[in-house]
């Protein structure tokens, strides 16, 4: 059971602290917050399935869930959010550590001292009139030795649901935190505190004004004006990469912004790949694919959608984990064609943010009409406004927001690993990384060595997507797909990467072998060339067979590539004009490229690893002969 103070009286975290609560630096850590926020209320959620359909049926009746038709979508809701809190906020985004070297020039940054002056006044009494919800969470399976644990203090129930779902959240992480135990402290608050008996006018309160703070150095995250997901689930990015990314330096691993997944091949054998992709460039997808027809006896399993924490194993290997429980997927574009494991995944317990409600009481969104249906007759658009093809034609108007998202807890997945909830983790045997490039960088390339993989994943450029506020489109430099998530220097990041495979080979041990992908390669007439989704099997077999020294390559200047008959086409009519199309490698926009390659590390140049630069005049040379 969970504790909740009611309004009126002062609020204790010490009386309402359950019994299951022992650990009395947290009971005065919630205290001290509760000091400064001053909410009415205190809810010590204790993550059970009664208290999350409680918390469900009261934002119901708040209006800030719709219970969507329970024949179609059983146990599964819609809310709409503020149109002005659609997406992360890179630009209020800060790592405020000591000396700002440390945060790099790819981080805003502020002084903690100063930060903390600036949003005092801030969080003083952003909670009023609301409920603070105590979230106890693990980041990676209970005890774990890969995971670690935070406590989420939020003024949003959506928020209390949703952590329900993305992270293993209840009052067992306590059992595991025992009386002393380390946690991560998390304050999010929407910023919109009310007056006496002033009730919310909108039923998605937040602020214009925004601040995602990461503190590094004591681990603290602070989250202020926005409830909409890695802005307020903090357990994710917060946490998962930002601070993270932190730890992982100072204790030996990584925290990295990829999806997991595991291949067996027809002989039984089975793999682990981890990859990195920018966000919204199909990473749920990857991880969920199904292989086509012509791939008998291949199976593609799913650990994580989004984040890895990599950590070396009792014998010395890395070893991952998706940190997280679930996942916050963007909507748009999936249907039974693109992730029809997705799909399937959706059919019920979902929670779904911003996308167009059906007048038969279900969502859809835009990519949906492709399963069959065609285009709805008429709809509720993410804004609460009526939606039709008509208006859509005039408009141009979305009747999803195309940064909408989904929240499932993992288990809905069809294609879920055996070893998703395995405390060790499951080995890692090839890392891939891939930007959205519409031209210059070819489908799938192998480094030769680890080395000239930190390279590629570091110089990676990708086009901006809906999944962050601001400009889509443009490519920025995007290393590792960290760009918005590495809580420190970057240098110091990529040192990190080339110390971590000089540590595997000082031991004897396996590097995994590094690829670049860009499934992004646009033709003349602007569409894509490459058939993407499940047809990255195509992709994926070659990377396997490479492991399992079984597949041709050629060298290119910028690493291995395969030629046209190392791929299986079975079931696809590529041919090898459209293959080139997407493999070419252009010496022209090559050393455009590499120009770029220079400015970013003339960003860097503070602590930028030597090694890089001495791959970059080789690739250099290369081209030049
Ligand atoms: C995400 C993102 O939500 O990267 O995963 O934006
Ligand atoms: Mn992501």
């Amino acid at each position: 059971m969970s504790t909740i103070q009611q309004a009126g009286t002062p609020v204790s975290a010490a009386a309402t602290a359950p019994s299951f609560v022992q650990h009395s630096k947290l009971i005065a850590w919630v205290q001290q917050m509760v000091d400064i926020l001053q909410p009415d209320a205190i809810h010590w959620c204790d993550g059970s399935k009664e208290e999350y359909d409680r918390l469900c049926d009261q934002l119901v009746t708040a209006g800030v869930f719709k219970r969507l038709n329970p024949v179609k979508r059983p146990d599964s809701f819609l809310a709409l959010s503020d149109p002005s809190d659609v997406a992360r906020v890179e630009d209020r985004t800060f790592i405020c550590c000591e000396k700002k070297e440390d945060a790099g020039p790819t981080n805003n940054w502020k002084a903690p001292a100063e930060m903390r002056a600036e949003t005092l006044p801030l969080f003083t009494g952003a909670m009023r009139g609301r409920t603070m919800y105590v979230v106890p969470f693990s980041m990676g399976p209970l005890g774990s030795p890969i995971a670690h644990i935070g406590i989420e203090l939020s003024d949003s129930a959506y928020v209390a649901v949703n952590m329900r779902l993305m992270t293993r959240m209840g009052k067992d992480v306590y059992g595991v935190l025992g009386e002393s135990g380390h946690f991560v402290p998390c304050v999010h608050t929407v910023g919109a505190p009310l007056a006496a008996g002033e009730k919310d006018k909108t039923s998605w309160p937040c602020n214009q004004t925004k601040y995602i703070i990461q503190y590094p150095e004591t681990q603290e995250i602070w989250s202020y004006g926005s409830g909409y997901g890695g802005n307020a689930l903090l357990g994710k990015k917060c946490f998962a990469l930002r601070i993270a990314s932190n730890m992982g330096r100072e204790q030996g691993w990584l925290a990295e912004h990829m999806l997991i997944l595991g291949v067996t091949n027809p002989k039984g054998r089975k793999y682990h790949v981890a990859a990195a992709f920018p966000s919204a460039c199909g990473k749920t997808n990857f991880s969920m694919l199904v292989p086509p027809a012509g791939f008998d006896g291949w199976k593609v399993t799913t650990v994580g959608d989004d984040i890895a924490w990599i950590k070396p194993g009792p014998d010395g290997e890395l070893r991952a984990i998706n940190p997280e429980a679930g996942y916050f997927g963007v909507a748009p574009g999936t249907n039974m064609q693109t992730n029809p494991n997705c799909m399937l995944s959706l059919n019920k317990d979902t929670i779904f943010t911003n996308v167009a409600l059906t007048d038969d009481g279900d969502v859809w969104w835009e990519g949906m009409e492709q399963d069959g249906g065609g285009l709805p007759a008429h709809l509720i658009d993410w804004q609460g406004k009526d939606w039709t093809p008509q208006i859509a034609k005039e408009t141009g108007a979305k009747a999803a927001h195309p940064n909408s998202r989904f929240t499932i807890h993992a288990s809905n997945n069809p294609a879920i690993d055996a070893n998703a909830n395995d405390p060790a983790g499951v080995p890692i045997d090839a890392f891939i990384f891939g930007g959205r490039r519409s031209n210059t960088v070819p489908l799938i390339t192998e480094a030769r060595t680890w080395t000239e993989g930190v390279y590629m994943a570091a110089t990676m450029g990708s086009e901006t997507t809906a999944a962050i506020a601001g400009a889509q489109g443009v490519v920025r430099r995007d290393p590792f797909a960290m760009i918005a998530f590495c809580g420190y220097n970057m240098s110091d990041y990529f040192q990190h990467w080339l110390n971590m495979g000089e540590k595997l080979a000082t031991a004897d041990l396996k590097q995994p072998k590094i690829y670049n992908s860009n499934w992004f390669r646009k033709g003349e007439n602007g569409k894509f060339i490459w058939p993407g989704y499940g047809e990255n099997m195509r992709v994926l077999k070659w990377i396997i067979d490479r492991l399992e020294g079984e597949a041709a390559g050629v060298d290119t200047p910028f690493g291995v590539t395969p030629s046209y008959a190392d791929l299986n086409w079975d079931g696809l009519d590529f041919g090898a004009d459209k293959f080139e199309q997407v493999t070419s490698f252009d010496t022209d926009l090559w050393t455009a490229e590499l120009k770029l390659h220079q400015a970013l590390f003339d960003t860097l140049s503070y602590h930028l690893p030597k090694e890089l630069v001495d791959v970059k005049a080789k690739i250099e040379a290369r081209l030049a002969a």
